[in-house]
């Protein structure tokens, strides 16, 4: 049960769809989620498709009850940027979610803290919802370090955000030897790191302010792994990676945190 002193969090599931699916493919699958939606579900959902989709995904949704996010955003507003895409841009065709910092960006695209830190106050400026990801890797879970790392990489990535802000950012933790792998990180040890996380946000901020954010967990999510963890009130929530590609799959992952928002 929550405390009295604890609000109960609504919970959240978002679909990251990396650089996955085609225009029919994309499509199909939001006609679906989209028609489920309507008949059932009291948790936040969204879907985070790749930018060049986003214009279309946004289209089919509108006036459903699915936030569209993307993937990644630069931290500024136009210029010589190649291959770069703005908070302005995102903003024009009515995104309002960002995902920021999530692990692949940073290993294989090299992006740093300090980069992280810059996107997370672009997004807050322009009125998105930031999802910042953090997460350690195996050598760093194996030495039993993964609570100070996440912990280190919250602080910089929340540098200089005020107390109004820090609660719009949505947090999900991903240890990255999770992502893709088909190993889930347990519920007992995600609830370790999701404690660390709000303990940070305590003592920067504020125990009402830290009550209020909510933290998810994400790697290697299924229907049939998810349970012990959404149902815990130290999760907030998932984000999804291979699972939410298969509308039944999503779906039932949905269901989880619904059946879970009822019953803790
Ligand atoms: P996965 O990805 O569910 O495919 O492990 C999760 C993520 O990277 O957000």
């Amino acid at each position: 049960m929550y405390n009295n002193d604890i609000m109960k969090r609504k919970k959240i599931i978002i679909g990251n769809w990396k650089m996955n699916l085609s225009l029919p493919l994309a499509q199909d699958l939001i006609l679906k989620l989209k028609s489920e939606s309507e008949k059932k579900w009291d948790v936040d959902i969204a879907v985070c498709p790749p930018y060049i989709y986003l214009a279309q995904v946004l289209n089919i949704l509108k006036g459903s009850k699915i936030t569209v996010g993307a993937q990644n955003m630069y931290y500024k507003e136009e210029g010589a940027f190649t291959g770069e895409i703005s908070p302005l841009m995102l903003k024009d065709i009515g995104i309002q979610m960002v995902i920021i910092g999530h692990s692949e960006r940073r290993q294989i695209f090299k992006e740093t803290d300090s980069e992280i830190n810059l996107k997370v106050k672009a997004a807050l400026q322009h009125d998105f919802t930031p999802v910042l990801c953090i997460g350690e890797d195996l050598g760093t879970r194996e030495k039993g370090k993964a609570e100070e790392y996440v912990t280190q990489q919250v602080t910089n990535g929340i540098k200089d955000i005020s107390k109004n802000d820090i609660e719009k950012i949505i947090f999900a933790y991903e240890p990255i030897w999770a992502i893709g792998t088909g190993k889930i990180c347990s519920g007992e040890d995600a609830v370790k790191v999701n404690k660390a996380i709000r303990n940070i946000l305590k003592e920067k901020y504020s125990t009402e302010i830290s009550n209020k954010i909510r933290i998810l967990y994400g790697g290697s999510i299924k229907s049939a792994n998810f349970g012990e963890h959404i149902s815990n009130e130290d999760i907030d929530g998932g984000l999804v990676g291979g699972a939410s590609l298969k509308a039944e799959e999503f779906a039932k992952i949905i269901d989880l945190a619904d059946k879970a928002m009822v019953t803790i």
